[in-house]
């Protein structure tokens, strides 16, 4: 891919989830889906008190909420997200929490040190990232040993979502690939992220788990 395409896809993405921050926080079908989904991933999250997580993706920041509610607000939550105005509306949103930190940066450079974070998850955006390798091998860098990553996104095992992802990418020039499970088992292994295992949940989206 050369640079120029790549400025170009950026753009579109920034563009396009811009427009999106004024409603992520808002009612309708689309929205519920995404806050159903992420409920799901924290669910399945091994929480407790002082613990550092770092949501990619995290838009307006409400699956990091989440989270914090179930621990009293005891740790540290991080947030990155493409969009600027994913951002200022996540920092809107926690203004006053000394614990929260938003970043806008794209997920396959993320300005944040090595080795810090515990849990990492990215809900329905993984798709999206034009160099999704580089992206893992970023998760890599930031989780601890022994830290682990979940990544919800439409998985590309079945007839459906594999038209899905036709469709989308005939529709949306920023749209980039939905992957099978196979397909997250062999990239987790380059990035050098052991496959932990895939759990379905609410509304039925695969999420991956794999373990530094
Ligand atoms: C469908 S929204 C999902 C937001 C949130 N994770 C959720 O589950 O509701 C996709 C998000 O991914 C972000 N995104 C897209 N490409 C990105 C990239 N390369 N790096 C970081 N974030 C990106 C978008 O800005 C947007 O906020």
């Amino acid at each position: 891919m050369k640079m120029k395409d790549e400025q170009k896809h950026i753009q579109l993405n920034e563009e396009k989830w811009d427009k999106w921050a004024k409603t992520l926080d808002g009612q309708g079908w689309r929205y519920e889906f995404l806050r159903r989904a992420q409920q799901g991933v924290v669910s399945l999250l091994d929480l407790r008190g002082g613990i550092k997580i770092l949501d990619i993706g995290c838009g307006t920041g409400w699956a990091l909420k989440l989270a914090a509610d179930l621990i009293n607000n005891n740790g540290s939550f991080y947030g990155v997200d493409l969009s600027l105005k994913m951002i200022e509306k996540a920092e809107e949103n926690f203004k006053g929490n000394g614990n929260f930190h938003f970043i806008s940066a794209n997920a396959e450079s993320i300005p944040l040190e090595d080795n810090f974070f515990d849990i990492i998850i990215c809900t329905n955006s993984f798709h999206h990232y034009l160099n999704p390798l580089k992206a893992m091998e970023e998760m890599k860098r930031l989780l601890r040993a022994g830290g682990k990553a979940y990544i919800l996104d439409p998985t590309a095992d079945s007839i459906f979502i594999k038209a899905i992802d036709k469709i989308i990418k005939w529709l949306e020039p920023e749209h980039v690939k939905m992957y099978s499970t196979e397909e997250f088992r062999k990239m987790f292994a380059s990035a050098g992220l052991k496959y932990k295992r895939t759990e379905i949940v609410q509304p039925k989206q695969k999420v991956h788990i794999a373990e530094k």
